[in-house]
């Protein structure tokens, strides 16, 4: 048996509870995981709170949380190159019934990667949606180039601390927008400028830029296109699907009237995107900030904090710790 966050019904922080449960089973082609560490994501409340209860798949009885990284305890056969001891970390569905929060996981061989020697179990666990929406978002989609003007918004936050440092990294310049108690950090990770959203609005600055990240989801293509460059891209981590269906139609009738775009971001992990972030992690391009370390039982309570959306890097929960 094990411990794992589970719940019965959609609703508020009080639905989640820690169950004993029996340990995940891997079938050909599945590791099983002892989890060390799982980072807390935004998806993980919407999904608590019934957001996404269209998708049968995701409806409760079940566990939660995504992110998880810890060390390979069996494996259910198959051609693999993964092996009993191996430091790994990866993503699970969010629609899986069985969730990260445990003290076990079972994933596919290719949603895992290897743990860079760089980092530890809990800056591992924080990387897979939030980094690897950075990456996909401005790398994959945005091509963000060196010497390009980018504007991160929700600069300090889980996606967007993250994507500071890929634009920096890209050597594109950087402004990170955020609110007063982090533009420190903000100004830490790199950006060579920030701005205070308590004091300015970004949206009507002189500045023009070439890619406007919306990682806080705070903003709107009609809003930024003023500060936008002419063939300027517009993504938003589409944090509800209202802000999702109006970005994406905003973005077609953009595509017919003008050259620049709009794009509702969504993630696609896997064992390739891992891979490409540890990577960068080794090579010191992404350094995940851990703000909070909690136990397995303060996850409910974490999460309700994240819902008022002004965390700061990532919080991850500990599987040893009680
Ligand atoms: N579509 C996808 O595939 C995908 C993937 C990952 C995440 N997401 C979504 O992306 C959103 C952000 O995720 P996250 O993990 O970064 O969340 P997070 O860690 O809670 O960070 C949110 C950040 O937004 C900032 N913020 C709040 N209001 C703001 C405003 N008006 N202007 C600028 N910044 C503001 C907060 O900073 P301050 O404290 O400074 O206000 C906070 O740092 C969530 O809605 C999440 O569900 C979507």
């Amino acid at each position: 048996m094990m411990r794992a966050l589970r719940f019965e019904r959609f609703g508020a922080a009080d639905v989640l509870h820690v169950a004993e449960v029996a340990e995940p089973v891997p079938g050909a082609g599945q590791a099983k995981v002892r989890v060390h560490a799982a980072s807390l994501n935004p998806l993980d409340w919407k999904i608590r709170a019934g957001h996404l209860r269209f998708v049968p798949a995701g409806r409760p009885p079940r566990g939660l949380g995504c992110d998880f990284a810890g060390e390979i305890v069996g494996t259910g056969g198959g051609a693999t190159a993964r092996h009993i001891g191996e430091r790994v970390f990866g993503s699970v569905s969010p629609f899986a019934r069985a969730g990260a929060f445990a003290e076990y996981v079972v994933a596919n061989h290719d949603q895992l990667a290897t743990i860079p020697d760089s980092l530890d179990f809990a800056e591992a666990a924080a990387l897979p949606v939030a980094a690897g929406t950075a990456v996909q978002a401005l790398i994959n989609v945005a091509s963000v180039a060196a010497g390009q003007r980018v504007l991160v918004t929700g600069a300090a936050g889980g996606v967007g601390h993250f994507a500071v440092q890929v634009a920096k990294h890209r050597q594109a310049w950087v402004a990170g927008v955020c609110s007063t108690r982090n533009v420190d950090f903000v100004r830490l990770l790199g950006a060579d400028e920030v701005q205070d959203y308590t004091r300015q609005d970004f949206t009507r600055g002189d500045g023009r830029f070439d890619i406007v990240f919306d990682a806080a989801c705070a903003s709107s293509f009609a809003a930024v296109r003023q500060v936008l460059a002419p063939a300027g891209i517009y993504i938003s981590t589409a944090g509800s699907a209202g802000a999702a269906i109006d970005t994406a139609l905003r973005g077609v009738f953009a595509r017919l009237t003008s050259t620049q775009r709009a794009i509702p971001f969504a993630l696609k992990g896997g064992e390739r995107l891992w891979q490409r972030l540890a990577e960068f992690a080794a090579a010191g391009a992404l350094r995940p900030h851990v703000e909070r370390e909690i136990a397995l039982e303060d996850v409910p309570a974490a999460l309700e904090s994240m819902e008022a959306g002004h965390g700061r890097g990532k919080i991850v929960a500990l599987m040893g710790v009680n």
